[in-house]
């Protein structure tokens, strides 16, 4: 019997190398492996799937964090694409996971999920503690609690005071913090009120520490007591003044805390995000347990101001040794620039950040946002140019050195995507 051979014979064609390597078949990217919740299709790859988890990421060696940024302008699908990743990743993988939501829009994914849900809002029943330590904090001995807790409070007040403390409010609520995680060693941690009264009455110590008299040094820090009174006693009255009393269901699949009251107050927002993140972070920061994700909605409102995005940015770095990967939702990238004390952008503290979060989720963004996208996200011409042209649920995700242009899919029984439902009756 003779072989016969086929020889494939395709028509001569002749081109420019400037055309032709636009054909050349190699320069298609690989795409990221199967390992993680399927997405949709990555326009890249000619359509092939996409999949994506935070953790698969990191133990793969995609990325050397596992946070998470989404960025883009409002309606192109961040919130669709993340409750997507949360009800997928948490079905499939067994995920754990905790959302501050100030729009009060991932109740219909509550419900999908089986995740409790807290409403927190003023003169209402339910109540956080952010100086709770939680359980890793609780093995980090007090004098390392009352520090974190103490940098949580001066970020809080600096947000209510426009300013940072001055030297003494300073060494006064350190040493205040410090004195309170001593004393409740072994008991019920200490509450905001008990750090304002400490404020207001200062111990014999710190007075002699201050040269100066118990009763001067209280009335050199009434300005951040006032500051304080705002969360205990005026707008915020009830969400964060007394222990906490809200439960955690351990063994179900997450939390979602509802913020939606004061969502339309911006200043009250910025200091129920800290509060919550402050206390989302202790909750989650634990030795054992499932990998833990913790989404933060609406976090322009933290990134605003650079005390604030300081703040956020120390609680990011802790994350990751304890397993728990942030994933953070903004409109534009300027809100990565936080406004410093002078009104002028600082890139500094986004660009920290920015450095924690090595997986970015781009969404369209405005023509002016583009040269931003450039600068703080290091994206080429063409990403850019592409950043301006994407359509509604598609996205340029940048997951460590790798991209991909991702159609997100939306599933029949993922109804909890839809927040056009009163635009459209
Ligand atoms: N991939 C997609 N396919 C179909 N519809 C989508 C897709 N992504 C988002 N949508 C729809 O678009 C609408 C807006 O999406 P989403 O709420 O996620 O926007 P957003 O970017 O979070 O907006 P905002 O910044 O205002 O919060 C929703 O009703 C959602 O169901
Ligand atoms: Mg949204």
């Amino acid at each position: 019997m003779t072989a016969v051979l086929h020889r494939l014979r395709v028509p001569r064609h002749r081109s420019t190398t400037a055309h032709l390597c636009s054909a050349y078949p190699f320069l298609a990217e690989g795409g990221l492996g199967s390992a993680g919740a399927y997405l949709g299709t990555n326009v890249l790859t000619g359509g092939g799937g996409f999949a994506y988890d935070p953790f698969e990421a990191y133990r793969s060696g995609l990325v050397t964090n596992p946070n998470v940024l989404f960025a883009g302008e409002p309606g192109t699908g961040k919130s669709a694409t993340a409750k997507c990743l949360i009800y997928r990743t948490c079905g499939v993988f067994g995920r754990w996971v905790a959302i501050a939501d100030p729009k009060g829009e991932y109740l219909p994914l509550a419900d999908a999920l089986g995740l409790s849900v807290v409403k927190l809002h003023p003169g209402g029943s339910s109540r956080i503690n952010p100086l709770d330590p939680g359980p890793a904090g609780a093995a980090d001995g007090p004098d390392e609690i009352g520090r974190r807790q103490a940098a949580l409070v001066a970020a809080l007040l600096g947000s209510v005071l426009h300013r940072d403390l001055t030297p003494v409010e300073d060494a006064v609520l350190g040493w205040s913090t410090l004195h309170l995680a001593r004393a409740t060693v072994n008991a019920d941690p200490p509450t905001l009120a008990d750090l304002a009264a400490v404020m207001a009455d200062p111990t014999d110590d710190m007075a002699r520490r201050a040269r100066t008299s118990a009763a001067d040094l209280a009335r050199s820090v009434d300005a951040a007591l006032y500051g304080l009174g705002k969360l205990l006693d005026r707008s915020l009255r009830g969400m964060f003044d007394g222990p906490t009393n809200v439960g955690v269901d351990w063994s179900g699949p997450g939390l979602v805390l509802d913020l939606s009251a004061v969502h339309h107050e911006r200043e009250a927002l910025t200091l129920v995000m800290l509060a919550t993140t402050a206390w989302l972070q202790a909750l989650l920061a634990r030795p054992d347990g499932p990998p833990r994700m913790q989404v933060l909605d609406e976090a322009w409102s933290l990134l605003a101001e650079e005390r604030t995005s300081r703040y956020l940015q120390s609680c990011w770095k802790l994350g990751r040794s304890y397993g728990v990967a942030n994933v953070a939702i903004v409109h534009r990238l300027s809100d990565l620039r936080s406004q410093a004390d002078d009104g002028t952008a600082t890139a500094k503290v986004s660009m920290g950040l920015l450095a924690d979060t090595q997986t970015r989720v781009l969404f369209r963004q405005s023509s002016d946002q583009l040269d931003d996208a450039r600068s703080l996200l290091g994206l080429t011409s063409t990403e850019a140019l592409v950043l301006g042209r994407l359509c509604r649920g598609r996205a340029l995700w940048k997951v460590g050195g790798h991209t991909a242009i991702v159609q997100h899919g939306i599933g029949r029984s993922e109804r909890f995507c839809d927040t056009d439902a009163r635009m459209a009756s």
